[in-house]
This record gives structure tokens, sequence and C-alpha cells, in this order.
């Protein structure tokens, strides 16, 4: 079975909407690639602007954040079916800045998922080690337990459309990638957690993408490997690099 790829571009808290819908008129016609799906996790201000500018397009928009209450009191945050309605399709979940930051948790992440399935959303749950972890041996064990908690109550049939995305923190934003080997050997120990929660079927149709200073140049050995099914990029996809990236097999 193959997996079709998934490149999504994190924007992090950049692009003002103005600057949001020139971004995404440049990416444009720069990110077409039928071998892969292409999203744009926008700041939650930009989400309508750049949902109207992409319209009959290949690319999705995503959310960068949710909040796992459905409605109400909870001053500041965002729902599922605000998202929905807005048109988003994708949601990025736990990312290691959320949980360094705004003290998101493995447990919190589980309720983030659960609702973000609940309303049809797929989410992008991210996990990853920091410095610390790698050099105390101690990364795939850590991941393990984000992944199993992550997963608690999801079904196998929403596990199957889900999005992993590994990403090592030392490699966020400091233009340290991870080797290829480092990345493919958890993905991989990653998928076959999944196997263990679910079955084979489960963890071969589950969706894993590395990020972490993924660039043009890094893009296509990344993504040939056989666990790795895309990236989720920061920094290179505020640029048109990220036409590059989304086109990593077909690079000269
Ligand atoms: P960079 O690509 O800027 O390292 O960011 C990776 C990331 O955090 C994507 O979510």
């Amino acid at each position: 079975m193959s997996r079709k790829k998934i490149i999504a571009g994190n924007w992090k808290m950049n692009m003002t909407p103005t600057e949001a819908v020139a971004l995404a008129e440049t990416l444009k016609p720069l990110v077409g690639n039928e071998d892969a799906d292409v999203v744009f996790c926008v700041p939650a201000i930009d989400i309508i602007p750049v949902v109207e500018a992409v319209k009959g397009t290949n690319i999705k928009v995503g959310a960068e954040n949710l909040y796992f209450e459905e409605k109400g009191a909870y001053t500041g945050e965002i729902s599922a079916s605000m998202l929905t309605d807005a048109g988003v399709s994708y949601v990025i979940i736990g990312h290691s800045e959320r949980r360094e930051y705004f003290a998101e948790t493995d447990e919190t992440v589980n309720k983030k998922v659960l609702k973000a399935f609940e309303h049809g959303l797929t989410p992008i749950i991210c996990c990853g080690e920091s410095l610390k972890q790698r050099e105390q041996g101690i990364t795939i064990d850590w991941i393990r337990q984000q992944i199993k908690i992550a997963f608690l109550n999801v079904t196998e049939e929403q596990a199957k459309t889900a999005v992993i995305a590994y990403e090592p923190i030392w490699a966020i934003g400091t233009g340290k990638v991870a080797t290829t080997e480092q990345a493919e050997e958890v993905c991989a120990a990653i998928r076959q957690c999944i196997g263990e929660i679910y079955d084979g079927a489960t963890a071969e149709a589950i969706r894993i993408q590395y990020g972490g200073s993924v660039s043009a140049s890094s893009a296509p050995e990344l993504f040939a490997q056989p666990d790795i099914d895309g990236g989720l990029v920061g920094g290179a996809s505020l640029k048109a690099d990220f036409g590059r990236i989304v086109n990593y097999n077909r690079n000269a």
C-alpha cells in the first residue's frame, strides 16, 4: 500500500491577514503536486481570508490549535466547529511550542485530538524529544509515551486518517535538521507503536511527517524514507522555497 505524502506549512505566529493573502497568492502557483496533499496551517485570524484565497486549488487550510470544549465561557479560545465552519480541514495539535509556552500536556493533546475527530477535522499530532532526552538515550521511550496518550480512546478508523508529525525539538528553527537515519528511525518506531496499539493495517495507513528545519535541499532524501510520509515545515513554508519542498520529487 502506498501512502500519499502530506506536506504542510506551519506559519506559526507570522503573517497579518493582508500578508497571509499575499503569501497564499505567491505560493498558489508553486505548490501543485498530485503526489502530495498540501496544507497551509495558518494563524486563526488568517483562516478565513486564506480559505478564500486558495479556493479552487489543491491547497487545504489547517489551524494551528483548537480548544477541546464544545463552546462556552473560554475567553480567547477557538472551537472545532468554528474551524470547520470557516473551511478548515486539518489542525495541528500539541506542537512543542504549545507544550513549552502554553502548558499543553499529553492529556490536553488527547482531548483535543478526540474533539478534532468528533468534528471531522484531521489532526496533525506533534511529538518530539528534547536534546537532553536524545542525549540520555530515551527518545523512543518518550515518543511512544506521547503517542500512546495522544491516541487514548481514538478508534482504529479515526487513527487510520490521522497525521503524526515527528519534530525533534532541537531541530526546530535551528537549521539543525535531523539526519535522515535519525528521522527514519523515530518515524518507523512511531509506526510500530501504532501497530501495537491498533494493528498492521492502521500502522500502514497512518501518515507520519518529519518536521524540524526542513528545506528544499533536505526534503527529497527525508521524504524518500519508507516511514516518512512528508513534512511539517516552519520557516521555509513562508517563502517560495515551500514550492520546491512540495515538489521534492521533481527537483532537478
Ligand atoms: P522549522 O521548519 O522552522 O524548523 O519549524 C518546524 C516546525 O516547528 C513545524 O511545525
